[in-house]
């Protein structure tokens, strides 16, 4: 069983060793009551979904995967220094060892690469545009987080002198190329900020709206740069409920990352959309666990 906690909801579900879903659900998060009644509604989804010995979290932002703590997490700060992994296993009568914490952006990637369009890749970033922008790493076939914290892509820095992020540094691709970044910026900019309407305007024409998304486009872009020259992936899986955008931003994309990244032949760079949607999460979290 797989968890995945976001800002708005928290969706979860049960997949068989060999990839068939066999149950899912979904509640809202409500992170401003506060972590108490989210753990809650989190142990409540998991009962309806059925009891099972072990289940994977998870989570926004860097985390303790040890003590099962979420460290920092800039986009749903009730939750710093909460011992979710304790709680949760607390709530639901089973060991805590038996619930694994993983980022959320990371266990999306293990779910793409399991089930989904990361498929039998060796190397390749996830990266999931929502409220946050979200990395996970898979090299070697592997997730990859050195330390602990790696490939926190959304606070890569592109632009020092941008917009405040969440995170205490300036201009990360996260405050530039997230869905809340978009729609900011789509207001400074005089247009729509519903991103269906904006993605549906820049597909019909050459106009402001595909300006801007092509201006996103290329700071994600920018940041992705970076990952190609220090690691040579060549691919990118792009996720999130922003990313059904992809078609009207990959050409921004595409010039950001050629704009700052040097190297080898670029020429077989793909940019491909993720297949889960928004069961990739969950997903990953519930692979964790078998
Ligand atoms: C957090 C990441 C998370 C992403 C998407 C970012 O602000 O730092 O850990 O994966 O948002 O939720």
């Amino acid at each position: 069983m797989g968890i995945d906690v976001g800002g708005t909801a928290i969706k979860g579900g049960a997949v068989s060793a060999d990839g068939e879903v066999l149950d899912k659900g979904e509640i809202p998060a409500a992170v401003d009551e506060g972590p108490e009644a989210v753990v809650d509604r989190i142990a409540a989804l998991a009962r309806g979904l059925g009891a099972r010995a072990a289940l994977g979290l998870g989570v926004p932002g860097l985390l303790d995967r040890d003590e099962g703590v979420v460290l920092s997490s800039p986009n749903l700060r009730p939750l710093d220094g909460f011992p979710l992994r304790d709680e949760l296993a607390r709530r639901l009568g089973i060991a805590p060892p038996a619930v694994r914490i993983e980022n959320d952006a990371n266990v999306a990637a293990i779910g793409e690469h399991w089930l989904g369009g990361a498929r039998g890749e060796d190397h390749v970033l996830m990266i999931t545009l929502g409220t946050g922008v979200g990395g996970g790493l898979i090299l070697d076939g592997h997730l990859f987080v050195g330390d602990g914290g790696g490939g926190e892509v959304g606070h890569t820095v592109v632009d020092p002198a941008g917009p405040p992020c969440g995170c205490g540094q300036r201009g990360c691709v996260e405050v530039l190329a997230s869905a809340t970044a978009a729609r900011r910026r789509a207001l400074e900019a005089g247009l729509s900020d519903d991103l269906i309407e904006l993605a549906a305007a820049a597909r019909a024409a050459q106009g402001p709206e595909r300006t801007l998304l092509e201006a996103v486009g290329r700071d994600l872009g920018r940041g992705l740069g970076t990952v190609v020259t220090l690691l040579d992936v060549r691919c990118f899986l792009i996720g999130g409920g922003f990313g059904r955008a992809l078609d009207v931003l990959i050409g921004g994309i595409a010039e950001g990352i050629a704009e700052r990244s040097t190297g080898p032949d670029r020429e077989d760079l793909r940019i491909l959309p993720a297949t889960l949607g928004p069961d990739a999460g969950w997903i990953g979290a519930a692979r964790m666990t078998c």
